[in-house]
């Protein structure tokens, strides 16, 4: 790859993409981008799934910390995996502190998924994260760090501590990261902190300090990380709001036009102009997943593209099979539809959502899921009347969110998509003995009705490869780069 690459295939929670998509697009000279998103979570369930493939058990066997790696699998592992009406294990919910199992497992989950995606190849991977889920960050760096990620990228919020952290994990030194906590008063301690000495089993060479690009959709921005982060930002992603996952909301008072969407307009354009002007390289992403788009965005001044959605759907990606099966044939069929969802998650962002029955899309399925909050990703910090540090989620039971000061109006329409990402992954929770299991939900971009576009004729699906040779006009997908 040359020194920047021309398509970045963004990072897709949870698990979406995972490290053999992120590899086979880094193997094919473009950056391929883990998702960071609970993968604590994730690894815990690979492992009491028994492990398929042996991969988890070579990648803990790179892992530096030998005793704590052996503590881990121990705790989770279970040889053929759990029978299937078994819950998996709950793990502990992040705080401002994280519990020392927690830390071990999501230093050791992060590790995992960027050796992975590096394994066989000697291009950068990067890893996504969004910012709004902070508690995990501390400790799911460092694990990212200690594999040799080659770049972070960080959407959903204002990452402007995230810079300070990679230049402190490069000695192995302790970081701090500030909480949002709403209602948090002058003198309150909603620092959170790591200290890598505390896991260490011994000294270890310095770690290589990953590029930093923050995910914005706008100039104003781009311009306070530049002016504010404590360190450095080398470069950015230009998000729409066409581009799967979270959007960033509409500027102004929320207008939603008739289907009840969020309606964008003019004030949420970025200027490209004016990002030029700073003298930092940027990725357009939304609707890129094209030559002719790959092109303007070249024209334009980009480095180049992130692309989520034609990822999303390949062959090689972490979206469960019957779902990605089912939405490829309603593609073909010219039926998928994606809806801009303004309350559905917790995060308070519009969240793209894939209309497809038998998941949370359907009113049916949502209205029949107890409200039950026990991942706890997107929960929200708040200050407690006795000045602690609480955490509530507007999706879990109303009255226990009202109980801790949330206003009953956050409520309504809000979906437990923590749960329903990881069942889209392919690891649903059961619940009642195998009676209750867990719904997905999908999430795309608005390009996913033209991904028929990267089949090959007579074929039903398409692989990463297909996706880049279309990105590249070439005929093997394979860049000279
Ligand atoms: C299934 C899916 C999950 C996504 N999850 C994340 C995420 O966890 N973090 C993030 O920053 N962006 C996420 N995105 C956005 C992508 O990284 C990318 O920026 C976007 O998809 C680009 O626009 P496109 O969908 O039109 O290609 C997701 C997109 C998709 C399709």
């Amino acid at each position: 790859m040359s020194d920047l690459p021309k398509i970045i295939q963004g990072g897709m929670g949870v698990a979406i993409s995972n490290w053999r998509l992120a590899q086979t697009v880094a193997r094919l000279g473009q950056l391929g981008v883990v998702s960071g998103t609970a993968l604590d979570q994730v690894l815990a369930r690979r492992l009491e799934d028994g492990d398929p493939g042996g991969h988890m058990r070579r990648a803990f066997d790179a892992f530096p910390f030998r005793v704590m790696a052996e503590r881990v699998w121990n705790t989770y592992f279970i040889p053929g995996g759990k029978a299937p009406e078994t819950s998996y294990t709950r793990l502990p919910t992040h705080g401002k502190a994280c519990p020392r199992p927690l830390a071990e497992i999501g230093i050791i989950a992060n590790f995992v998924e960027v050796f992975l995606a590096r394994e066989g190849h000697s291009n950068p991977v990067g890893i996504n994260y969004l910012e709004k889920i902070q508690t995990p960050h501390l400790v799911a760096i460092y694990g990212a760090m200690l594999a040799g990620v080659g770049f972070v990228l960080m959407g959903a919020g204002i990452p402007l501590k995230i810079p300070g952290v990679l230049d402190a994990y490069v000695n192995h030194q302790p970081a701090s990261y500030p909480l949002y906590v709403v209602g948090a008063q002058e003198g309150d301690d909603t620092t959170m902190h790591f200290t890598p000495r505390d896991f260490m089993e011994g000294d270890l060479p310095p770690l290589t300090r990953p590029r930093f690009l923050p995910i914005i959709a706008s100039n104003t921005l781009a311009v306070t990380m530049l002016k504010k982060a404590n360190g450095k930002v080398d470069g950015f992603i230009i998000e729409g709001p066409t581009a799967g996952g979270h959007n960033a909301p509409p500027r102004g008072k929320l207008t939603l036009n008739e289907l009840g969407e969020p309606v964008y307009g003019d004030r949420d354009r970025v200027d490209l102009e004016k990002m030029r002007e700073l003298g930092v390289p940027f990725w357009l992403a939304g609707g890129y997943g094209g030559a002719d788009a790959l092109q303007q965005a070249l024209d334009a001044g980009a480095a180049g593209v992130q692309v989520g959605t034609a990822f999303g759907y390949c062959e090689e990606s972490g979206l469960r099979a019957d779902y990605k099966q089912a939405l490829l044939d309603q593609v073909v069929r010219g039926e998928a539809r994606v809806f801009t969802d303004p309350v559905a998650s917790p995060s308070g962002f519009p969240f793209k959502v894939v209309q497809l029955g038998g998941t949370m899309s359907d009113e049916e399925v949502y209205l029949d899921r107890p409200r039950i909050c026990d991942l706890g990703y997107l929960r929200e910090a708040y200050r407690t009347p006795g000045g602690e540090v609480g955490f509530r989620c507007s999706s879990e039971p109303v009255s226990i969110y009202l109980s801790k000061g949330g206003a009953e109006a956050n409520t309504v329409g809000r979906k437990c998509i923590c749960n329903a990402l990881v069942a889209t992954a392919g690891a649903p929770q059961t619940r009642a003995k195998g009676r209750i299991v867990e719904a997905g939900i999908v999430t795309s971009g608005d390009d996913l009705t033209g991904i028929a576009r990267f089949m090959r004729p007579g074929s039903t699906s398409y692989t990463a490869a297909d996706v880049i040779r279309v990105l590249l006009n070439t005929g093997s997908g394979v860049t000279q780069d």
